[in-house]
């Protein structure tokens, strides 16, 4: 059985291989040109994914040994995520599918992260706590099988990444902005400030922007309304706002380890990137002695391996769909179920 996976959500182009079980090729083309603008420009990245999936799925096929002939099932990312980004993806999915004859599956973006510690040796053990922390979506749920996720909580405003790279700009960091946040925290004092987690009436969910503005208020009133900040001084400030979304995230995680039976814990998306976050999630296993699982970086950020694995799952289990399949910007409310 010879998969092909294709993401192109956000500003990641990607086409992955699955031969026979096996992760052949995930190769994912970044674009790196939105830096000049700040952030994602949804239009330029839209012509970045067309330009790119072609020499990748060539690229993929090569690097698996395999021919277009060869291809069984095609999984494509059908959203959450930029519309015009996602349809490139999905319809260049479907027409090759169909020219082909072949069936195609169209995947969840997230859920696509969800199963994305299965891409590492050490996997997750059913049911598992996984904690989504992404540039849109901020989710804790209970994994309990390959079809069955329920969700405890998430976030009311930002999703974690969005406080990241909100930050970072605030900070004159730029963007990407996660990634430069966590360099500038390494040589920080985590706790120099104290900034505050919100107090949330779910007690599963996450709030960040209320910790967005008291780091906003915080650059105001000790660097004026420019926010000159001196060098020495910005680890510290980075470090902390860090700290900050670490107890945040972890509050919850912990309290959702004692309240229900889990066999393991995963971090999954984006953020699950950041070293003091995976460092984090580690502590609370050890603590409760449960697995962790938190994927390699590549397989954190968007890739198309993820998205093959998922598909090939829903195949498995028997999901069936046809080309009509549409294209989504963003979660639907119902995607996962609340517990009883
Ligand atoms: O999952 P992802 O690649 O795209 C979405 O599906 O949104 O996540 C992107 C997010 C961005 O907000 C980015 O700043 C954040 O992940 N990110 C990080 C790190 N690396 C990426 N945030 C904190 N620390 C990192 N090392
Ligand atoms: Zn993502």
């Amino acid at each position: 059985m010879n998969v092909i996976g294709i993401e192109s959500s956000c500003d990641e182009t990607s086409v992955a291989v699955i031969s026979n079980g096996e992760l052949t090729a995930n190769l994912i083309a970044s674009q790196d040109f939105h830096v000049k603008y700040g952030g994602v420009v949804p239009e330029l990245s839209s012509r970045a994914h067309l330009q790119m999936v072609v020499p990748l799925l060539k690229d993929a096929l090569k690097k698996s040994g395999l021919k277009i002939s060869d291809i069984d099932l095609v999984c494509a990312t059908a959203g959450p995520g930029l519309i015009g980004a996602v349809l490139v993806g999905l319809t260049f999915g479907k027409s090759l599918a169909y020219s082909i004859d072949k069936p195609l599956v169209p995947v969840n973006h997230i859920e696509g992260h969800i199963f994305s510690g299965f891409l590492m040796e050490e996997k997750p053990e059913f049911p598992y706590l996984c904690l989504v922390v992404s540039g849109g979506h901020t989710l804790l749920l209970i994994v309990k099988n390959d079809l069955e996720i329920i969700k405890l909580g998430s976030t009311i405003d930002d999703a974690a990444g969005e406080a990241f790279d909100k930050v970072a700009k605030m900070a004159g960091l730029g963007y990407p902005g996660g990634p430069k946040l966590q360099a500038s925290a390494e040589n920080g004092n985590p706790k120099k400030i104290i900034f505050p987690v919100a107090q949330l009436k779910g007690e599963y969910d996450f709030s960040f922007s209320g910790l967005k503005t008291s780091v906003l208020r915080y650059l105001e009133q000790n660097y004026g309304q420019e926010r000159i900040i001196p060098d020495e001084d910005l680890p510290d400030i980075t470090a902390s706002f860090q700290d900050a979304v670490v107890r945040a995230l972890m509050k919850k995680v912990e309290k959702a380890v004692k309240q229900n039976n889990v066999k393991s814990i995963s971090l999954v998306g984006g953020v699950a990137a950041n070293k003091a976050i995976r460092t984090a999630i580690e502590k609370i296993g050890q603590k409760f002695n449960k697995k962790v699982v938190v994927p390699d970086i590549s397989y954190c950020g968007d890739n198309a391996a993820m998205i093959a694995y998922r598909g090939l799952k829903l195949y498995e289990n028997g999901k069936r769909f046809n080309l009509s399949a549409n294209a989504f910007p963003s979660l639907p409310p119902d995607t996962f179920k609340s517990p009883k």
